[in-house]
This record gives structure tokens, sequence and C-alpha cells, in this order.
């Protein structure tokens, strides 16, 4: 077995499935581990891939962490060998809490966010140096399946956390509020929320080829409505709230790391 997923929920789940599409590995290499054997067969049936029971995990050669941090401590004694390689994509618990509870060090950290659900996740990827570079290009792979891979040092992890990982929430915010704008001046609510999604489409689009500033620029033109629009966010403060919530939430990040 190539690889047991440990933790086949949301996260663990969207990856199995990207991994499993873009033929990373077949559905014959990988294997799922759950300590209740129903709910491991009914999981490894929904994936289509065999179920591992305790022994069954002992025999792969790496193993994917996808459990909440919270259910780690009690999960690491029942996955932990020393011959194996482990990667992880908990938020918030470094490579080395993780090596020293599997008791191997070669452990490749992860930092996927929610884009993995439609193959656009940021991936931080960063390896302790026992890592060998073959269990560096599993991570990449895995990873590159639903979305891009960034090589972060782990110390930027938190920071990762703040932007790629929370930036979906506040880029949800955005589109909430753009939508309420609308309803405001008279749009219902059905056609505000439609027009958002897709500005915030085109605009993601439209910035794979062109920087934030000449973005604004283009669409803002001499005394029309978009400067006028840009100028009332920044007198109520949308630059520095935005870098104040990056900011926050990578402060959060780190507080929770220190305190698995
Ligand atoms: N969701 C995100 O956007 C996101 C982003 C970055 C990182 N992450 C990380 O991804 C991890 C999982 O998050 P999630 O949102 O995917 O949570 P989730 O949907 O709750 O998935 C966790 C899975 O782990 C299973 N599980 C619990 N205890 C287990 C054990 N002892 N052995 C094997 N499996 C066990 C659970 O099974 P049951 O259903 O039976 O309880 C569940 O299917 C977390 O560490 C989180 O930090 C998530």
């Amino acid at each position: 077995m190539k690889l047991a997923l440990v933790g086949a929920g949301k996260m663990g789940g969207a990856v199995l499935t990207g991994a499993l599409g873009a033929g990373v590995l077949s559905a014959a290499e990988v294997g799922i581990y759950h300590p209740d054997e129903a709910r491991r067969n009914a999981l490894a049936e929904r994936f289509g891939v065999a179920p591992l029971s305790d022994d069954g995990v002992h025999q792969a050669e790496r193993i994917l962490i996808a459990v909440k941090p919270q259910s780690f401590a009690e999960v690491a004694p029942l996955i932990a060998r020393r011959t194996a390689a482990y990667i992880s994509l908990m938020a918030g618990v470094s490579a080395e809490v993780i090596a020293r509870r599997v008791g191997s060090s070669r452990v490749v950290r992860a930092m996927p966010n929610l884009g993995a659900r439609v193959g656009l996740s940021a991936t931080a990827v960063a390896a302790l140096p026992q890592a060998t570079p073959d269990d560096v290009a599993m991570a990449d792979r895995l990873f590159c399946a639903v979305g891009t891979v960034y090589s972060v040092p782990e110390r930027l992890f938190d920071a990762f956390t703040g932007l790629a990982g929370s930036g979906p929430a506040f880029a949800a915010l955005f589109a909430e509020a753009l939508a309420d704008g609308g309803v405001r001046v008279g749009l219902s609510r059905e056609v505000a929320r439609d027009l958002a999604r897709q500005v915030l489409r085109a605009s993601g689009a439209l910035l794979e080829t062109e920087t934030p500033g000449s973005l604004k620029d283009e669409v803002a033109s001499a005394g029309g409505t978009a400067i006028t629009g840009v100028m009332a966010l920044e007198q109520h403060g949308l630059r520095y709230a935005t870098m104040r919530a990056v900011e926050d939430a990578s402060e959060r990040a780190r507080e929770l790391s220190e305190s698995s």
C-alpha cells in the first residue's frame, strides 16, 4: 500500500479525490484507516479504495494525516511507526510535534485551503530534513492534484494560514457585502448575489495576468464611478481592515500552533 489516509473528512477526502482523479495514485495503492470498522468500511466504499485496519496502516509506505488537530494525540499512537513517512495537512501542528508523536522524522507538512474542493487550493509545503526527496515529491504531487503548491519555510506557515487559509472567508465576506450593496441600490437579492460572484470570478481570472493595481486603474477612469467607489472604500478603511484581518488571523494561527 503506497498511502494510508487517516482522516477521510472534508480536506482528506478532497485531496484523495483529486489525487485519484489526476492519476497520482491508483485506487489499489490507497487505503483509508479509521479505528471504527463500520466507519472505515463505509469511507472506503465511498472513495472506492481499501479499508485499512491497524495492521493495514502499519504496512503503508506513507501515511497522510488529515484528522482534526485535536484528534491527533489520540490517533498518533495508533499510526506511529519509525520506518514510515508522514504527510500532514493538520493546521497548527508542527512537523517537530508530529515527528515526536509518531516516532519518525520523515515528516512533510502541508497547509491547503478550501480551494482544494474545486482544484484551486493554494497549498504550502515544508519538510523536515529527514524527509526523503521521494516523500517531498509525493506530497507535491498529492497537493498539485488539488491546486498549486508553494514551497514555504515552516516558520511562515502561520502567515500563509492568515492569508491563503483564511482568505476564502474574507473573500466571501466581500462578496456578501457587494451583494448587500446591490440590494441597497435596488437589485433583487438573487441578481445581486449572482453579480457579486461573477465580478469576483472575472477579477480572479484577470488577476492571472494583471497586478491588482493595474486592474484597478483600468476600471477606474477619470472622474468615473469606480474611482468614486474606490475613494469610499479607502475612506472606510477597507485596505486597513483587510491587512488587519490577515495579521490577526496569522497571529491566531500562531497561538493555536503554540497550544498544540
Ligand atoms: N477544511 C479546511 O478548509 C482545512 C484547511 C486546511 C487544513 N485543514 C485541516 O484538515 C484537517 C481535517 O479537517 P476537515 O475540515 O477535513 O475535518 P473533518 O471533515 O471533520 O475530517 C476529519 C476526519 O477524521 C476522521 N477521524 C476522526 N478520528 C479519526 C481517527 N482516530 N482515525 C481516522 N480518522 C479519524 C473523522 O471521521 P468521523 O467522521 O468518523 O469523525 C473525519 O472524517 C484538520 O487538521 C484541519 O486543520 C482543513
